[in-house]
């Protein structure tokens, strides 16, 4: 794996790939790698001839008093990760490699899809996302992109921007990767403290009560918000519980066809997001609750 940290680098990696007709796979992260990570090396590496991650805590994405200067931090590990997961290329560039000029005056903002849900509390954060992914777009040229869907609005409104951009890539979604008590994997999760942490699970339980609900018949999103806001205890604070249709994130008041029932909350220092996607045909129902992967990447 050759670690590299400027972009004349990339740049000739990715080159050289494709002069010898290889495929770029690339998979943009911000680090401190956990399964939910590598799994989605893992797939870039089962269907690319180039895998390519990029390691940035892109900085124009969090807000004021958010935690940019905590975010946790472990090159060494995730190199380690990152090779074990047969990724070729980890680019991990610098604020002055990606932003020489300072933050950059031309931005992608994403009309919509941004609104609501995590954008109601992170008004900046997408276009800080969108911008970042343009550019890493246009540095890496991929053919294909790897995104989790442990963050359903972000997977949404990077798939809006390539196509309304006529971005040469396929926008590909992968599985919302859990611990073995269902809480999502993040990064963030390393904010916990051990009480904390044992309370996690009561956000994925409430995803679980709303499906039982589903199934059981109920059709109306109302109810569905109300009995998973009903649900979540202290010391989770839920910030937002929204039905919103899978591809569009257009909020739905009768369930029917494919939604996301998305929650954030907060827990200590950590704000939690989680979701569940349903599909409701008549009286059929189908729920993708995401994978259990029962290791520990790194740490
Ligand atoms: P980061 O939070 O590091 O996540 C990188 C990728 O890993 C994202 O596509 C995210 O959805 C995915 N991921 C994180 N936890 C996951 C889980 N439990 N299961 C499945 N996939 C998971 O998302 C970002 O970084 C940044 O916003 C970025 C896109 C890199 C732009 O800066």
């Amino acid at each position: 794996m050759n670690v590299v940290e400027s972009v004349a680098d990339l740049r000739a990696q990715c080159d050289a790939a494709r002069v010898a007709g290889r495929r770029v796979g690339f998979v943009p992260t911000m680090g401190y790698f956990h399964v939910g990570h590598r799994s989605l090396m893992e797939r870039a590496r089962a269907e690319n001839g180039l895998v390519v991650v990029s390691l940035f805590v892109n900085p124009t994405q969090f807000g004021p008093g958010e935690d940019l200067s905590a975010y946790p931090r472990d090159l060494e590990a995730d190199t380690r990760v990152a090779e074990a997961a047969g990724v070729d290329v980890l680019f991990v560039p610098s604020v002055d490699v990606m932003y020489p000029d300072g933050p950059p005056r031309t931005t992608v903002h994403v009309a919509g899809l941004t609104e609501g849900m995590c954008g109601a509390a992170r008004p900046t954060h997408f276009d800080g996302v969108t911008t970042v992914v343009a550019k890493l777009f246009s540095m890496v040229g991929p053919c294909r992109a790897y995104f989790g869907r442990k963050d359903f609005q972000q997977v949404a409104v990077v798939r809006r921007m390539a196509i309304d951009l006529d971005l040469p890539v396929e926008v590909i979604g992968c599985p919302l990767v859990r611990e073995p008590d269902g809480v999502a994997r993040s990064s963030r999760n390393a904010y916990l403290t051990a009480p904390e942490r044992a309370a996690a699970p009561g956000l994925h339980a409430a995803l679980g009560a709303a499906a039982d609900r589903i199934r059981a018949g109920e059709r109306r999103a109302e109810a569905i918000r109300e009995l998973v806001a009903s649900v979540v205890e202290a010391p989770l604070e839920l910030e937002y519980v929204e039905v919103r249709d899978a591809t569009d994130l257009v909020s739905l008041d009768e369930l029917a066809g494919s939604f996301v029932i998305a929650v954030a909350a907060r827990l200590g220092r950590a704000r939690l997001i989680d979701n569940i996607v349903m599909e409701v045909d008549g009286a059929a129902v189908e729920v993708d609750d995401g994978v259990i992967i029962d290791q520990d990447a790194a740490r």
